[in-house]
């Protein structure tokens, strides 16, 4: 395991009952205002994904819009944000998908991926897999293929990796 990745679990703060009773809320603001564990995690991913022919890093509102371009930059690759409903001004395809209560649903602009481009989801955590699952199914729509899914942080016990369709998912921090 990375030494590095110590550093960033211990940047994370864990908020017991946010925003609702039960929940251990793995907030990852104070991460960012940790430099250096915020530019360990962007050179975890970028080490990762360099050579291996991404064209496209898409990043889910509103988290994985402050990892994502980081990463694409440093890769050279473009950065697609996948939005919550009515922010997009373009002709867009959408994924509902189910929350503990009702459903939310992402957003992306059609022609923002070309068939047969390799992408990258980014996003900050794992929970059920049902952000992450959406995420996929937008960009397969759109004929990407998506090469893995990478997170900051898995909540291993909510199983979410089983409802990625097979896809990799690659984590830097466990937590429960
Ligand atoms: C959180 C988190 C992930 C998602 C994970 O986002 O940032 O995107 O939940 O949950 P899941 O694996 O069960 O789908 P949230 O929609 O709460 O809002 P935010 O990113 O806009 O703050
Ligand atoms: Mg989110």
């Amino acid at each position: 395991k990375d030494p590095r990745i110590e550093g960033i679990a211990a940047s994370i703060r864990v908020v017991p009952n946010f925003p609702k009773p039960g929940i251990m809320f793995q907030d990852i603001t104070t991460l960012l205002l940790d430099p250096k564990a915020f530019k360990n995690t962007v050179d975890l991913f970028v080490e990762r994904y360099t050579g291996k022919d991404i064209s496209v890093v898409a990043g889910i509102e509103a988290r994985g819009f402050i990892f994502g371009p980081p990463i694409a930059l440093a890769i050279g690759a473009k950065f697609i944000p996948l939005r919550k409903p009515r922010k997009l001004p373009g002709e867009v395809i959408s994924e509902e998908y189910v929350l503990e209560y009702g459903t939310d649903c992402l957003e992306m602009h059609v022609g923002a991926v070309k068939p047969g481009e390799r992408a990258l989801v980014v996003d900050d955590l794992v929970a059920t897999g049902g952000t992450l699952c959406a995420a996929i199914n937008l960009l397969e729509r759109a004929g990407a293929e998506v090469v893995e899914c990478a997170c900051v942080i898995e909540l291993p016990e909510l199983k979410g990796r089983e409802r990625l369709n097979g896809k990799p998912l690659y984590i830097l921090v466990e937590s429960r």
